[in-house]
């Protein structure tokens, strides 16, 4: 079994999205992010698409049979890549056995659990000033990581804009979901001995170094690759 899976989790805005798009030439695992799997269905108006919008646009969990289905989805198209990097799933912990099941089914082991953390009052601000590509997705702060000409992606030229989630009222309803609902995987990944805390509140580079250095203990092929 030398398939290798890693979870990012964190509350919104903790970084997972920004850290997974760093490491992703580094690592070469897929990146597997339920969130823009939900954004897409939701722009392709496919069935999951069209029920998931409205728990998204409220700030709440999409339930798990919907997400269970766009991720067997997901697994079955990627196949059987050197990794796997989970941003945003699971949130519960029924999905966090099906994540067991599906990578068992895969002979792939889950090694890590890097668990973003990061005070709310830095998380307002970091959603608040995102601002991503509608063209390639590119990911932006107004402020911490501005594009180089205000309202265009760098890498594209894309048009960028707002999450319709990443309103005040919406964000402080996903930090109570994230509480309420996602907090219990921390002493459940904490009990099998596979969480280990980053701390999220330094540049990104920074981020991104400090979990390249512990999944080179892990698997020594990621520092080959970046
Ligand atoms: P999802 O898209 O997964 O959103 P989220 O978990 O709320 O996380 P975000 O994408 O908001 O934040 P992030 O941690 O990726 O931060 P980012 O790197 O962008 O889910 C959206 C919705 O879909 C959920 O509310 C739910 O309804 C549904 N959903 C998704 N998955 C589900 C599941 N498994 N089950 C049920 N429902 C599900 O960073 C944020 C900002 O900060 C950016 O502007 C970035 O540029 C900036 N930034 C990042 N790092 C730094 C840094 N180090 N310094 C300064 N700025 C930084």
């Amino acid at each position: 079994m030398d398939i290798r899976a890693m979870v990012l989790l964190g509350a919104p805005g903790a970084g997972k999205g920004t850290v997974a798009e760093a490491l992703k030439a580094a690592t070469g695992y897929g990146h597997l992010s339920t969130g823009d799997l939900l954004r897409d269905a939701i722009r392709g108006r496919t069935p999951i698409g069209v029920q998931a919008a409205a728990f998204m646009k409220r700030g709440e969990l999409v339930p798990d049979p919907l997400i269970l289905a766009l991720v067997t989805e997901y697994f079955d198209r990627a196949g059987n890549g050197r990794g796997y990097m989970l941003d945003g799933f699971p949130r519960t912990l029924a999905q966090a056995t099906r994540l067991d099941d599906q990578l068992n089914s895969r002979r792939a082991r889950l090694e890590v659990v890097f668990l973003l953390e990061v005070s709310e009052a830095v998380i307002v601000d970091r959603l608040t000033g995102r601002r991503l590509c509608r063209n390639c997705g590119a990911n932006f702060h107004i402020r911490n990581i501005p594009p180089k000409v205000a309202g265009r992606c760098d890498h594209c030229g894309g048009e960028l804009y707002q999450r319709p989630d990443d309103q005040a009222d919406t964000i402080r309803k996903r930090l109570e979901v994230y509480r309420r609902q996602t907090a219990d995987l921390i002493a459940y990944y904490a009990d099998r001995q596979l969480l280990q805390r980053i701390d999220s509140d330094r540049p990104r580079d920074e981020t991104v170094a400090d979990i390249l250095r512990r999944l080179r203990v892990l698997d020594p092929q990621v520092g080959a690759r970046s």
